[in-house]
């Protein structure tokens, strides 16, 4: 659409600058389904409800900013990976997405299994009661200490990254009087349509052992020599907030083509694959993601036709999805700060948090939505650009988006989808305390995690 064609709110010069943005919305005030959680709606007021609790009330007793998590939502989406996949499939949620003691319960509630990447994750699991065995435990450099541990608490597998892990593993097991479980990460080669930073499968970078050259099959052979190890399968994981299947086409055929290199060369079929997780979920109204049991299906149907081709029994499949479990249920809520319209430029809209709560935008060039949702405006739309209060100019958190033109301090603005990868990557730059994770259900809100404190912060500098 021509510049031009933008209306101009109140404080804009008539041409609009070059941005990421498509036209504004004919309706600035409505929702789209896509990027909020279920439960988000408006109220006869026009204020923003989640749980069927508006967002003054939750910014009155919780403050800003902070997430609000659709609990509702989260079981929902959990269930449905899980039916979608079936009893002859495993869901393990990767728990880098977000990960607490709630999020776990609700998991074990569901049948969901996790994945866990650090000791950190592994002792949240542990101490919320997700039984060690529907544990996965993954990561390129897993410390000696942390191998232990997770070999210790019995986890139903751990994900071996390097040549030097499968020693690692295999001698701490039998240290232990045990023979722990293990797949082997493998990359497969293909370039996965994402963003640099989170594609993890072509050979140039540092998870996975390649197949090419042989490496993979070899780390096979060690594997299978070493009497602390039953290895149990192979994973593939190649990125994240993928939205084209294609990628996942050519890792399976690649596994599977290495689970019958195993077969011919061992006589041994390995009973299971992980197909890691990466299903991309909508930031924007231009995002289409595919649902669970679309993807379950598609998986599925590649996995039994590689194998058939291969004659090999199909193995039982794992997958394990974070963001599309989690993103979509949680939206960030801000209070407005400063409105500084630039003429000729766009509206900077200064919020109470920043590249500290949302460092996605920062970091991947990530895209995202906002609302205003303390209210609605029939103003005209302004293009906005909405910042953090941190002392860096890309402290951004949307790009370019469209708010109402007569927005003010004082508005409280949602951003959505910010359920993956905002808590979990969140910092203390400048000082800024991380904020709080509220789940939301039936009317109910409870802190699930609670907002940093100068105390906490204070607690750590011991000088
Ligand atoms: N499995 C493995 C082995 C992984 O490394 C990851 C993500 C997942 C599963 C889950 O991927 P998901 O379904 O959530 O896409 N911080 C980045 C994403 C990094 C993903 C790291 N690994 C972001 O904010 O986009």
């Amino acid at each position: 659409m021509s510049r031009s064609a933008h209306p101009a709110g109140p404080r804009h010069a008539d041409v609009l600058p070059e941005g990421h943005y498509s036209a504004p919305p004919t309706d600035l005030n409505a929702l789209d389904s896509k990027v909020w959680a279920e439960t988000v709606t408006r109220d006869t007021d026009g204020v923003l409800t989640v749980g069927g609790i508006d967002v003054k009330r939750l910014a009155e007793e919780f403050g800003t900013p902070a997430y609000f998590l659709d609990e509702e939502d989260f079981r929902a989406r959990a269930r449905s990976w899980r039916t979608a996949f079936g009893d002859d499939a495993d869901v393990f949620y990767a728990g880098k997405a977000f990960l607490s003691r709630a999020v776990v319960r609700w998991l074990h509630e569901e049948g969901l299994n996790l994945d866990v990447c650090s000791g950190g994750e592994l002792a949240t699991a542990l101490s919320a009661g997700m039984p060690a065995e529907r544990i996965a435990f993954h990561g390129n450099n897993k410390s000696t200490d942390e191998i232990r541990r997770a070999v210790e608490a019995g986890v139903g597998r751990i994900v071996l990254d390097s040549f030097q892990e499968i020693v690692r593993v295999a001698h701490i097991a039998q240290e232990l009087g045990t023979r722990q479980r293990v797949q082997i990460r493998i990359t497969v080669g293909v370039e996965a349509h994402t963003h640099e930073f989170i594609a993890t499968a072509h050979e140039d970078q540092k998870f996975g052992i390649p197949l090419a050259g042989g490496q993979a099959a070899e780390a096979v052979r060690r594997a299978l020599t070493l009497d602390g190890l039953e290895l149990i399968g192979i994973h593939s994981h190649i990125g994240s907030q993928i939205f084209d299947m294609s990628g996942f086409e050519v890792a399976a055929h690649r596994v599977v083509g290495l689970l019958r290199d195993i077969r011919d060369e061992h006589g041994v079929e390995l009973p299971e694959i992980d197909l890691g997780g990466g299903l991309g979920i909508a930031y924007t109204s231009d995002d289409d993601p595919r649902e669970p049991h679309e993807i379950a299906k598609a998986l599925t149907e590649i996995v039994t036709r590689e194998c058939d081709a291969a004659r090999l029994a199909t193995p039982r499949i794992s997958v394990e999805p974070g963001r599309a479990i989690v993103g979509p249920t949680a939206f960030t809520l801000y209070e407005v700060g400063t409105v500084k319209p630039l003429d000729g430029l766009r509206t900077y809209v200064s919020v109470d948090g920043g590249m500290s709560d949302n460092i996605r935008t920062a970091l991947y060039d990530a895209e995202y939505s906002v609302a205003l949702a303390s209210r609605v405006s029939e103003a005209e739309p302004m293009l906005c650009r909405v910042v953090g209060k941190h002392c860096e100019s890309g402290d951004i958190v949307v790009k370019d988006a469209f708010l109402p033109g007569d927005l003010a301090p004082g508005d409280l603005i949602a951003v959505p989808a910010t359920g993956a990868y905002c808590r979990s990557m969140a910092s203390n730059y400048n000082h800024v305390l991380r904020p709080p994770v509220v789940a939301v259900r039936d009317g109910e809100a409870r802190v699930i995690v609670r907002r940093e404190t100068e105390e906490d912060l204070l607690r750590l500098d011991v000088g």
